[in-house]
């Protein structure tokens, strides 16, 4: 079964170890999971395979003023395509009014036709272009906003 909950300081290591797999040089250190969980105007959720006890989902916001900036989205590969990363976001985005945002907003490289159906599937809506905003390869970022009571 998986369970959906706040992420706690000893998943930092296997947030981080997903991290590295998925997204390689530009990935989050345990450290960088573990300064963002003592922030109170963050919330940092995971997906857990309780069969197993294995962290394999994670995502995370930080309120600014009322503005969420959604980051570190990603789920194993193993466990892709059952929902996971809907629901987490779903659970995400509820505990992120929790803490007082309004308005959510992410990037997504251009060609990550997965990550842009998901965040279309939410409810976000493409806002701009960040051109060249990636690296590893160079790509631009289309930058997307879920703006206010948009409940989807
Ligand atoms: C993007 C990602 C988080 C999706 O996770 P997931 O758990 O497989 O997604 P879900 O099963 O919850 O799918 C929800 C929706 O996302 C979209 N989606 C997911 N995988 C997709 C794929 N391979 N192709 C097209 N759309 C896809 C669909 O709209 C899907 O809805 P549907 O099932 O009704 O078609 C996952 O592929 C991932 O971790 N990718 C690598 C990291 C990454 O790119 N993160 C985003 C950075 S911006």
């Amino acid at each position: 079964m998986i369970i959906y909950e706040h992420m706690q300081m000893n998943d930092c290591e296997r947030a981080a170890e997903l991290e590295s797999v998925i997204f390689g040089r530009d990935a989050w250190s345990a450290e960088d999971f573990r300064e963002s969980l003592c922030c109170d105007y963050a919330v940092y959720v995971v997906a857990r395979d309780t069969d197993t006890d294995k962290l394999v989902a994670c995502a995370g916001v930080r309120n600014m003023c009322g503005d969420g900036d959604i980051t570190n989205v990603l789920v194993d590969v193993g466990y892709r395509e059952h929902g996971i990363a809907e629901h987490l976001l779903r659970y995400l985005i509820e505990e992120g009014k929790a803490i007082g945002v309004n308005n959510f907003t992410l990037e997504a490289r251009k060609s990550n036709a997965p990550a842009i159906s998901l965040y279309e599937k939410l409810g976000f809506v493409s806002e701009g272009i960040r051109p060249g905003f990636y690296d590893n390869p160079k790509e631009d970022a289309i930058i997307f906003w879920k703006r206010g009571d948009k409940d989807v």
